[in-house]
């Protein structure tokens, strides 16, 4: 992978050239992005959603921003964002736009978030629930000046550069990453889902941001990444650079990933099989790792000191 940064525009407009919607979209999201690490500098205030979800100005003023800017550049695109953006729904494209994915990591000054942008293309005869076809979609890092892309059939891209998902092709040797809701934690099962993976693999990271996670499987950083209850603002750009740099997206059974499927699993591919049966042993409760009784655990403690 290349170190360029996506600031240099040089290299990364060449390698855009042949591309339709990556290169503005890109643009948005670094503006976006620099409106965000001004704010982080700046500090800003936290206000909750619901019980323990959060929001900040910047997710907001970032939302109208983006909001703005597709409005000009591309004024027939539909814009659906987290923020509550529904704009021009009925429209035969619709960007999916996350303003602040990893709300919680800005809030706390963690410096892991990113602009998330989706571009779907919906022929006018599918209904409202069906899915249309992921075309584009940009996740861009600000703090690292990362920038991910991808268009349908023209591969994935980091800062300019082609990119691939890994060629681990077993769950034993992968690093994977998933995350947890910030509402109705407790209705959540994936703190037991998180054991057995961790225990299967080399670990399991919870960083904080669904768009980079999928961002980190496409780049080969990660090797699967999956979670529950995502909204298609977390995924839309990021299955596209997942599937455009080589690796699978479907839902815990193996089905085609579809924008409200509520459950993803994306890897590079090779594991997916794999996973997909660990799911369903997991959901069966078969397989699972035994946990030691306190004694057990005591005693292993006890063997540890003394050697
Ligand atoms: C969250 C992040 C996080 C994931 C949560 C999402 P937000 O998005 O993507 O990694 O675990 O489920 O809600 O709220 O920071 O935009
Ligand atoms: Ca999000
Ligand atoms: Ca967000």
């Amino acid at each position: 992978m290349s170190s360029e940064s996506a600031s240099n525009t040089g290299s990364i407009q060449a390698a855009q050239s042949n591309l339709t919607w990556v290169p503005k979209a890109s643009e948005i999201a670094i503006e976006g992005g620099k409106r965000l690490r001004e704010f982080l500098a700046q500090g800003v205030e936290t206000e909750y959603k619901g019980d323990v979800d959060l929001v900040t100005i910047a997710d907001r003023t970032v939302e109208k921003l983006i909001r703005t800017r597709l409005g000009e550049i591309f004024p027939e695109h539909g814009v659906y964002g987290e923020e509550g953006t529904r704009d021009r729904m009925e429209g035969e494209f619709r960007w999916y736009v996350d303003p602040l994915d990893g709300t919680t990591n800005f809030a706390h000054g963690f410096p892991h978030f990113c602009v998330s942008m989706g571009l779907e293309q919906r022929p006018a005869h599918l209904k409202p629930e069906e899915d249309g076809t992921l075309v584009a979609g940009v996740v861009y890092d600000p703090m690292r000046d990362e920038i991910f892309t991808a268009e349908r059939g023209k591969g994935a891209h980091f800062n300019g550069r082609p990119i691939h998902v890994s060629a681990i092709p077993e769950l034993a040797e992968t690093l994977l990453a998933t995350g947890f809701p910030s509402r109705k934690r407790h209705n959540s099962p994936n703190v037991h889902f998180y054991q057995e993976f961790t225990l299967r693999s080399h670990g399991v990271r919870r960083a904080g941001s669904a768009a980079l996670d999928l961002a980190y499987v496409a780049a080969g950083r990660l090797d699967a990444f999956w979670e529950f209850n995502l909204n298609p603002w977390d995924t839309a750009a990021g299955i596209l650079l997942v599937e455009e740099a080589g690796g699978s997206v479907t839902d815990f059974s193996g089905n085609p990933y579809r924008l409200d499927s509520r459950e993803i699993l994306a890897s590079n591919g090779r594991i997916q099989k794999e996973l997909v049966a660990l799911f369903e042993d997991l959901f069966a409760g078969r397989n699972l790792a035994p946990i030691p009784t306190p004694q057990e655990a005591a005693a292993a403690r006890r063997k540890a000191r003394s050697s």
